[in-house]
């Protein structure tokens, strides 16, 4: 018994392709004028019929040359430039629908890839007795597990750009999941308006979030039942003469920063690969203080960062 996927394989090969716009102009084309001349000498005939000495015979060579030759040259001409129009906008077209296939085809298999090296990690952490190595393994495994978040949604979003309103929560909830401890209430809030970046700068952006949200649970909720982070993002309207920029605030209710924090002095591998990303991959500014969420009287720690969007 065949397959219900092999069936509708066939089913979908067996179906006729809908004809495309140019091809029934072509049909018109070969039909139309056939059909006017056709029309032109019945009239010219009929006429001839019943009333016979109407027309000088001159006369009726000249209207049989307009009506019965050019009207018919004309329309073919015309349908001919019509078709040809036609044609060259479905070949481009076409040549747009085959790049995006192959650029989905691409971050697909990027994404597939990225799992199988994460998959790889994950084996090396199970056999891995140090404490230390394992900890590095477990980070790098949700940095490529990031970096493959990044790919699935550039697949998923619109071709080559991707909503980082959508990656951050995605990355964020990523990020709790594998580090909240259990019993641990920690809501993360996503907010902005949609703000479409490019395949490397949004792989930079869901990295940085990760870091940013992963010290949070990591630092600012090592000892607290119940955390909040607040994610916001938003963009410049575009004004004449200046480069539109989002904005990205990271805030957390933890318990912030500590007392003489020195974001270059006491930065680990975490916030060197956050400020490099920034810096070099969305050409931005970061920063890194202590400060409030709008409703908590608490202080928290809080992470912005901007970047052109041209
Ligand atoms: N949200 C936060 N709340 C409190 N302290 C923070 C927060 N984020 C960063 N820090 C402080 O900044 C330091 C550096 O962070 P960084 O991410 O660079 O390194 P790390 O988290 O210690 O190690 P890793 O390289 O695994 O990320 C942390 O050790 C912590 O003291
Ligand atoms: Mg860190």
């Amino acid at each position: 018994m065949q397959s219900s996927l092999t069936q509708s394989v066939e089913t979908i090969s067996a179906t006729p392709e809908p004809r495309r716009l140019s091809e029934r102009v072509a049909t018109l084309q070969q039909v139309l004028p056939l059909a006017l001349l056709a029309l032109v000498m019945f009239y010219q005939v009929t006429r001839q019929l019943i009333f016979p000495a109407r027309d000088h015979p001159a006369m009726f060579a000249v209207e049989f040359l307009a009506f019965g030759i050019g009207a018919p040259a004309a329309l073919w001409v015309t349908l001919s430039w019509i078709g040809q129009e036609i044609r060259a906008r479905e070949t481009a077209q076409d040549q747009a629908d085959t790049r995006t296939r192959m650029l989905l085809e691409m971050q697909h298999r990027i994404k597939n890839n990225l799992q199988t090296v994460a998959d790889l990690l994950s084996l090396e952490l199970a056999r891995t007795k140090s404490p230390d190595a394992a900890q590095s393994l477990r980070d790098s495994v949700t940095r490529i597990k990031t970096i493959a978040a990044a790919h699935e949604l550039l697949t998923a979003d619109q071709v080559g750009a991707t909503d980082i309103v959508a990656l951050a929560e995605r990355v964020s909830e990523n990020a709790r999941l594998a580090q909240a401890h259990p019993g641990q209430t920690i809501q993360i809030r996503v907010s902005g308006e949609p703000v479409r970046l490019q395949s490397k700068a949004a792989t930079a952006f869901a990295l940085v979030i990760n870091e940013l949200v992963s010290n949070t649970l990591e630092h600012g909720f090592a000892n607290v039942a119940k955390g909040e982070i607040e994610i916001g993002i938003a963009a410049d309207d575009a004004r004449p003469n200046a480069e539109r920029r989002a904005y990205v605030i990271v805030q957390d209710s933890g318990v912030g920063l500590r007392d003489g924090f020195d974001a270059q002095r006491d930065a680990g591998l975490g916030l060197r690969i956050v400020r490099t990303l920034i810096e070099k991959d969305l050409r931005g500014v970061f920063s890194l203080t202590n400060g409030a969420l709008p409703d908590l009287p608490t202080l928290g720690a809080r992470a912005e960062f901007s970047f052109p969007l041209t």
